[in-house]
């Protein structure tokens, strides 16, 4: 009995082998997958009414309620479901910020961005960076073909954003968040456009 418990000592489920690391450097910001580590930053701008006003989310109104988040976002990509980032202030270290590529398992290889980015940062040009760091690995590391992402009408913020890493207007639909009809632009964005933007 002892030499079986000693032996089951070692046995660790599955979900504890550590996950690759994977780091996107840009000038200002450095992209890594999310840990659990970064919930208190985190919480900082979820937290934050304005951060959120565009997103399906209320404000978080504790650590321990973006601690559950990232587990789960942890078990996405663990399931190759999806891929969340934090955005890090190189300056600082600390995560400022978050983008999420989604839809990796869809079976058309259409793979979506979202983001999201604390209040004092923004303006200055940090998610354009983050994004266009987020795109890159989208075509040149996971090789898909078209990456697509949705932003509500009226956030002329985030549309600024697509629009400046390529991204093109294909056309609009209604979404139903946080109880309300909202129009949602689609954009998208071609392998063979990136390859031209980047080149
Ligand atoms: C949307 C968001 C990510 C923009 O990030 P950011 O780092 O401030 O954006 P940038 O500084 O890179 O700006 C990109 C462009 O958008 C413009 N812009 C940014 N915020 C804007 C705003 N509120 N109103 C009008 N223009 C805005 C900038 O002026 C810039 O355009 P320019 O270069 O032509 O001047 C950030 O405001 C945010 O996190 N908002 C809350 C979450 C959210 O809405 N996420 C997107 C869900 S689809």
């Amino acid at each position: 009995m002892q030499a079986l418990l000693s032996r089951l000592s070692f046995w660790r489920p599955k979900t504890d082998t550590p996950l690759p690391t994977i780091e996107l450097q840009g000038e200002r910001v450095l992209l890594r997958p999310v840990e659990l580590r970064d919930a208190e930053d985190m919480f900082a701008f979820v937290a934050d009414p304005k951060v959120v006003h565009f997103l399906p989310w209320q404000p978080a109104r504790e650590v321990r309620g973006v601690q559950a988040f990232l587990e789960q976002q942890r078990g996405r990509r663990r399931s190759g479901e999806s891929l969340a980032f934090a955005v890090i202030w190189k300056e600082t270290g600390k995560v400022i910020g978050s983008t999420d590529i989604m839809q990796l398992l869809a079976r058309d290889k259409h793979v979506e961005l979202g983001y999201i980015l604390a209040q004092e940062c923004w303006g200055k040009g940090i998610m354009t960076e983050a994004a266009a760091l987020s795109r890159d690995y989208v075509f040149q590391e996971l090789k898909r073909v078209k990456l697509v992402a949705f932003a509500d009408q009226e956030n002329i913020g985030s549309r600024r954003v697509l629009e400046k890493i390529g991204m093109q207007e294909v056309g609009t639909e209604w979404r139903t968040v946080k109880e309300l009809t909202r129009l949602y632009v689609r954009y998208e964005l071609t392998r063979e456009d990136w390859e031209k933007l980047v080149h």
